[in-house]
């Protein structure tokens, strides 16, 4: 019988992390995965993936750890001898990495250090293969356009800074100790598990409870912001690939089509029948409804469209979407110190090479992004409706 192949997981309770430990297991893998000692509960994303540690022949096992600590990391990889690491964990927010500019530096940057000199410690040069999560944030300041691999970087925060340092220590160690480790320079990709602050799912969170009548506004930063989106299940397929490559190399992931922040809100509120026109410039800029597809809204919502909730529902009358109603604005708070405004990127070599396509484009993203976040919104109405409180998840 072929041995079961061991893979080594950081993140894994993140986005990605939940995706390729559904990837892996499909293929066989035995799967150990690193995840951070928090006071609450931290393994939604990966709950449906649980095995009871009291259960033989167990494939997917949790250890705790942390980026910031070697010695556990070392002790961690020495134990699982892994094949393969995807080295997935990471302060991942470019906004808050300006509030924490030396914990993401440790995290990000010497983080990824830590795992490669781990293997090179213990001798794995030869067995362990490693993928770094690398970023399309190394281009920032775009210095061309689209972006490919010979694309020189431009780091426009502290997180892509740190990034940087993780991508060049990989590169160096590949170099410098023969080993399998490679970047996947990833532009961004999202889904259904995104986490709620980043700007695709606080939209499709936003839009959902604005159909459902249970907030009123959002709040949105800079809408110009142009980003090439894809669907992380494509993205976590071609994490395994550049791993199962020849050679090690660094590969770019992206769709090629670049979007605005204001058109994935436009696109999101067209899947609840809603339609959005854009008022005023800069931080005067709003979000009116123009019109309202009352069959779309209700076959999305489950609404009647003219249905007003009653005050003991804990919904005020004023939540409900109607034609002139103004459901968006510009808050400067959103804003980041330096702002990268353009990503688009060229995914040609991992397609020839490596055979990679997408599945999914936008349209099929935000649709699912927001079937979703409606069937979750819907849950807390009903809880409304039953008299309980729900958690108030606002940025
Ligand atoms: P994510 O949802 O934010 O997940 C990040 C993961 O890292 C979580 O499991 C988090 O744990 C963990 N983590 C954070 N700090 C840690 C630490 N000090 N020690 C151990 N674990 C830590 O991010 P993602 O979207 O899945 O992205 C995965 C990786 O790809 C990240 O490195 C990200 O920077 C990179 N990337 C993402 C994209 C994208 O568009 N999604 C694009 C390019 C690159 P908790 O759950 O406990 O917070
Ligand atoms: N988060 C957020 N919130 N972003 C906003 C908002 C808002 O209210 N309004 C506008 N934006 C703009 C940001 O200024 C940025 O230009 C764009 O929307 C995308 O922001 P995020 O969704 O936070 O993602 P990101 O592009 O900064 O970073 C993500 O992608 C990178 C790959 O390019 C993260 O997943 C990074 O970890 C990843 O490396």
């Amino acid at each position: 019988m072929k041995k079961q192949r061991v893979a080594f997981i950081t993140g894994v309770t993140g986005q990605d992390g939940a995706y390729l430990s559904e990837f892996l297991l499909k293929k066989g893998y035995i799967v150990h995965g690193l995840k951070r000692r928090s006071s609450l509960f931290n393994t939604d994303r990966i709950d449906h993936l649980y095995q009871d540690p009291h259960v033989d022949n167990q494939n997917f096992i949790l250890h705790y750890g942390d980026m910031t600590d070697s010695t556990n990391l070392i002790r961690l990889i020495k134990e699982i001898q892994p094949d393969e690491i995807y080295n997935l964990a990471a302060m991942s927010h470019v906004a808050v990495s300006f509030e924490t500019p030396e914990y993401t530096a440790n995290a990000d940057g010497l983080g990824t250090l830590r795992i490669l000199d781990a293997v090179r410690l213990l001798g794995l040069e030869k067995k362990t293969r490693i993928y770094q999560a690398s970023t399309s944030e190394l281009f920032g300041k775009v210095q061309e356009v689209p972006q490919s691999e010979t694309t020189p970087f431009y780091p426009r925060s502290p997180y892509a800074v740190a990034k940087m340092y993780a991508y060049w220590i990989t590169v160096n160690y590949r170099e410098a100790y023969n080993m399998f480790a490679c970047n996947g320079i990833l532009f961004n990709h999202e889904s259904p598990i995104r986490g709620e602050t980043f700007v695709t799912r606080k939209i499709t969170r936003a839009t959902a409870r604005i159909a459902l009548g249970l907030q009123d506004k959002v709040y949105l930063g800079n809408l110009d912001a142009k980003r090439d989106w894809g669907h992380a299940k494509d993205y976590v397929r071609m994490m395994w690939m550049i791993l199962q490559a020849n050679e090690p190399e660094d590969w770019v992931i992206a769709t090629g089509t670049t979007t605005t922040v204001r058109d994935f809100v436009r696109m999101s509120f067209k899947e609840v029948g809603i339609e959005l026109e854009f008022k005023g410039e800069g931080i005067n800029e709003v979000g009116i409804i123009k019109n309202i597809d009352q069959e779309k809204y209700e076959q999305a919502t489950g609404n009647s469209s003219v249905r007003v909730p009653q005050q003991s529902e804990g919904v005020s009358r004023t939540h409900q979407p109607t034609i002139g109603k103004e459901i968006l604005a510009v808050d400067p708070r959103y804003f980041r110190p330096t702002e990268v405004d353009l990503l688009i990127g060229n995914p040609t070599k991992a397609k020839t090479k490596l055979g990679w396509e997408c599945k999914y484009n936008l349209a099929d993203l935000i649709k699912e992004m927001m079937q979703s976040d409606l069937k979750l919104m819907r849950k807390d109405q009903y809880l409304k409706e039953g008299g309980y409180t729900t958690l108030n998840y606002f940025e």
